[in-house]
């Protein structure tokens, strides 16, 4: 699986920062290294709706730092 965040200014002003670090912790807690790519990139057209993410190509918006963890264990876990 591969996870695109977006990190343009206003998905960062939104907090993709702490998303990003959240995200690795799951990842390295999980043991999902060899699973699931993290990636940062620029602007993904969304920014109202941001943070916006790409999972696997499928957008996927309205992340924050703080519902990120359950976002994570609730839509991608089980697509794992
Ligand atoms: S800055 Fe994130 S979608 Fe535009």
């Amino acid at each position: 699986m591969v996870i695109n965040v977006c990190v343009g200014s206003s998905c960062h002003l939104k907090g993709s920062y702490d998303v990003i670090q959240t995200l690795k912790k799951i990842i390295e807690d999980k043991n999902l290294g060899d699973k699931v790519e993290l990636k940062a990139s620029f602007c993904l057209g969304n920014c109202s709706n941001g943070v916006s993410m790409k999972v696997d190509n499928e957008p996927l918006d309205n992340v924050t730092p703080e519902n990120i963890e359950q976002i994570f264990n609730e839509q991608l876990m089980p697509r794992i």
